[in-house]
């Protein structure tokens, strides 16, 4: 059984991001309130052992040994759904969360499930876009991260949520190209019909040790995953989790008026500023002490010492969800820093990875 803790989350409604109804008119509520209600929970972990693995803090990184494995991977269903037959859901709710002077815009999206999709946090689920490609064939998937804990933006198991960026760009003949599946989406009006795929993923499950140490590293709509983990540890009750170790969260964005899920998270760190650390990095706004751009690595090279030691514990992970390119730039700080114990960043990495305590999915 688990129940909502939060009686009522909102979305955004500061100086950042423009006011809902004005971004959306169709759905147009003043301030958009989830209400969550309690409600029966998918148990989904009873059959895993919950272990709690502690590690003393050492000046040597420790070698990593085979444990059994921190991850929920008991019962996570994947491909229930595949592109021969599909789940179709219904767009409940659509609304951007970006500010209208944000390069780019950014939405997030409701869809009803039923219940009929058992996604863990850390999974994806497939998109069919509407339409057909230029060779009159249907269109292939798009796979996005889920933005939604398990339970669902509203509390009940029966829908699932996403965190979109409308892509749009000039090709080479000058000739503005709009992406296919980001654009439908974005579009999307409450009550329209989505194909829907999955779940999938297995990578970026949360850990099972509620005292872990989760450093979260998003880029734009890498948050998704992010939030979906963080509404489980801090806006839900659970008979069979209760958050008790640290989340750190590091979200990058280009301006403050793309910052995504800003007030989720503020309100997160109010509740519970023991468990819950918040850094953004907002790279056309904010520089280091050398002028260089704050991209999300500039941000974590200002706590590298403190990043360094967590991650010589065994129950810290690491988890990077974005654009392809953020984990070169975080290599190069961990690179020095490790080489100050003696030790090749990209060997421990190679470690933390086996010991599912560094986790990639980017795009
Ligand atoms: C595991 C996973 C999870 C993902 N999760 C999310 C998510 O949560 N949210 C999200 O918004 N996206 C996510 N994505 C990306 C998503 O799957 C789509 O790729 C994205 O929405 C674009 O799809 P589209 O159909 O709109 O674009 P398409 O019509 O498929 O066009 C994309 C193509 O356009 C071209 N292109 C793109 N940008 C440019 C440019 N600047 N200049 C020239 N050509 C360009 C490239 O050839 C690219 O392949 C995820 C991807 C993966 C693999
Ligand atoms: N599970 C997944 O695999 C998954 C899930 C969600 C999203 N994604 C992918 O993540 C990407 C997110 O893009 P977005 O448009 O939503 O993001 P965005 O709003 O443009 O934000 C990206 C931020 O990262 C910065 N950045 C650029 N290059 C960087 C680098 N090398 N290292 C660190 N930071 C860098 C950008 O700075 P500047 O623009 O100022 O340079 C910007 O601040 C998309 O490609 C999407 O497909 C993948």
């Amino acid at each position: 059984m688990a129940a909502a803790v939060s009686a009522a989350v909102s979305f955004p409604s500061t100086k950042s991001t423009t006011s809902l109804s004005s971004r959306n008119p169709i759905i147009a509520p003043e301030r958009l309130v989830f209400k969550k209600v309690p409600l029966q929970y998918r148990d989904v972990s009873t059959s895993g052992r919950v272990v709690s693995i502690r590690a003393q803090v050492t000046t040597e990184a420790p070698a990593k040994v085979e444990k059994e494995s921190k991850k929920q991977e008991e019962g996570v269903v994947v491909n229930k759904f595949k592109p021969k037959n599909p789940y179709t859901g219904r767009c409940l709710l659509n609304t951007k969360i970006t500010g209208d002077d944000a390069p780019g815009e950014t939405w997030h999206m409701v869809f009803s499930t039923e219940g009929e999709i058992p996604y863990r946090e850390g999974q994806s689920i497939g998109v069919i876009p509407e339409g057909i490609d230029k060779n009159g064939k249907p269109h292939k998937l798009r796979l996005y991260s889920i933005a939604s804990s398990a339970l669902g933006d509203f509390g009940d198991s029966k829908t699932v949520s996403l965190c979109v960026k409308r892509l749009v760009y000039t090709n080479e003949n000058g000739e503005l190209v709009k992406g296919v599946c980001s654009n439908f989406l974005c579009d999307l009006k409450p009550g329209a019909e989505v194909t829907i795929t999955g779940p999938v993923g297995k990578e970026m499950l949360m850990p099972k040790d509620p005292n872990a140490t989760v450093i979260m590293l998003g880029t734009g709509t890498g948050i998704a995953p992010f939030r979906s983990f963080l509404w489980k540890m801090f806006f839900e009750k659970h008979d069979d989790y209760k958050f008790n170790g640290l989340a750190w969260l590091f979200l990058g964005v280009p301006t403050s008026s793309s910052l995504l899920y800003k007030e989720e998270f503020e309100k997160m760190k109010e509740k519970f500023p023991d468990k819950f650390r918040l850094d953004f990095a907002v790279s056309r706004e904010q520089t280091n002490e050398q002028g260089e751009k704050m991209y999300i690595q500039t941000r974590m090279a200002q706590y590298a010492e403190e990043l360094w030691e967590l991650l010589k514990k065994d129950n810290t992970f690491v988890y990077m969800c974005g654009l392809k390119g953020m984990e070169k730039g975080i290599d190069d700080i961990m690179v020095s820093l490790a080489a100050k114990d003696g030790i090749d960043w990209i060997d421990y990495k190679k470690q933390l990875k086996r010991a599912e305590q560094w986790n990639v999915e980017d795009s």
